[in-house]
């Protein structure tokens, strides 16, 4: 029997963090094993929010696929690729275009969310959303239906998209013929991982996120200043680890001495100093396999390379393959 397809997409903005890792990384690294995996690099996507600083997302694309690489994503499981170099996907967002209305798009709740953080962050007023902005779900659709997807594995924050994605196949389909698979959203366990502060999100703009590629002075001096239980003020004084983004982490990269870490904290027999210590050390232990496949490619950036122009050329593929099939349904395969 065929496997079943996953697409997923990532925006080349920046390093991963640990909330990538493990929100989303170690869940496709299990993935592959049992998929067919596209693991789209969204450039473009990317290019909606950031169209003014192109040398950053060219930056990032190769950080990410090291990234990717480094956690163990194996191109010889999932196909990696590049979103721009498959036009494939630019027409079919011209397309789906026709298929949604503007109202609906403005209600989309992460694009309502997105306008709303972006008019707070930048005092931008709704004049200076871009037409490009406000269509990314479509170009989302067309991302996960151009190579056929039956699973989107994301977080919890992407579902109205995918919501979006099913509307259009819906709508198309029932136009002009069955011809799209129609994707359903795959979470992971762990749909969000808090951040140093205590925010609920880990986010790379958020100044609370330890990167994978982070140096260990960083990790350390990020780890130290991170917010432990507030009533705690004396060495001695008994805390609750429930509170202490300390803890979670311990826990959240698996420390095995976390029962410990747990009762002597609730205690009062761990003071937060050394109990940060112990999570840096643990900490970059969990990071050090990392670091040091980061290195290899990085030293290999051919590799890198050939790995990526392969994987475009493999999903350029099943993207022509499904454009054939949109133009013969929409009528526009002139010289068949
Ligand atoms: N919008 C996603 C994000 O910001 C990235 C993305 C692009 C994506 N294309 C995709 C996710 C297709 C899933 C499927 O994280």
């Amino acid at each position: 029997m065929k496997k079943q397809t996953i697409l997923t997409g990532i925006r080349p903005t920046g390093h991963l963090h640990l909330g990538h890792y493990f929100g989303a990384g170690k869940n496709w690294i299990k993935l592959q094993d049992k998929f067919d995996t596209y693991i789209e690099i969204a450039d473009v996507q990317a290019l909606t929010d950031n169209f003014n600083n192109p040398d950053k997302v060219r930056k990032s694309v190769k950080e990410l696929v090291i990234d990717l690489l480094s956690i163990g994503i194996d191109p010889n499981k999932a196909t990696i690729f590049i979103q721009s170099t498959i036009p494939e996907i630019a027409e079919l967002t011209v397309f789906y275009s026709n298929l949604v209305t503007i109202a609906r798009l403005e209600r989309n709740p992460t694009v309502k969310n997105e306008i709303k953080q972006k008019k707070e962050l930048f005092g931008q007023s709704g004049e200076s959303i871009t037409y490009g902005f406000l269509g990314y779900p479509v170009s989302q659709a067309a991302d996960i239906t151009a190579f056929k997807g039956n699973l989107v594995p994301v977080g919890e924050d992407q579902l109205p998209l995918i919501e979006q994605c099913r509307e259009i196949v819906h709508k198309f389909n029932s136009i002009y013929g069955n011809t799209l698979i129609t994707p359903e959203p795959y979470l992971s366990e762990i749909p969000r991982i808090k951040g140093l502060d205590g925010n609920e999100k880990m986010g790379k703009s958020l100044g609370n996120a330890i990167f994978l590629a982070d140096e260990p002075d960083v990790v350390r001096k990020k780890i130290m200043s991170a917010v432990t239980d507030p009533n705690k003020i004396k060495v001695d004084d008994k805390a609750n680890p429930d509170v202490c983004m300390v803890y979670y982490y311990h826990k959240l990269i698996g420390n095995p001495n976390l029962k410990t870490v747990c009762e002597e904290c609730k205690a009062g027999k761990r003071g937060c100093v050394a109990c940060k210590k112990e999570l840096v050390n643990k900490m970059l232990e969990f990071l050090k396999p990392i670091a040091e496949k980061r290195k290899y490619y990085e030293n290999n950036l051919q590799i890198v390379e050939n790995i990526l122009k392969e994987g475009n050329n493999k999903a350029k593929k099943v993207a022509q393959e499904t454009i054939k099939e949109v133009k013969t349904s929409m009528k526009i395969n002139y010289f068949d």
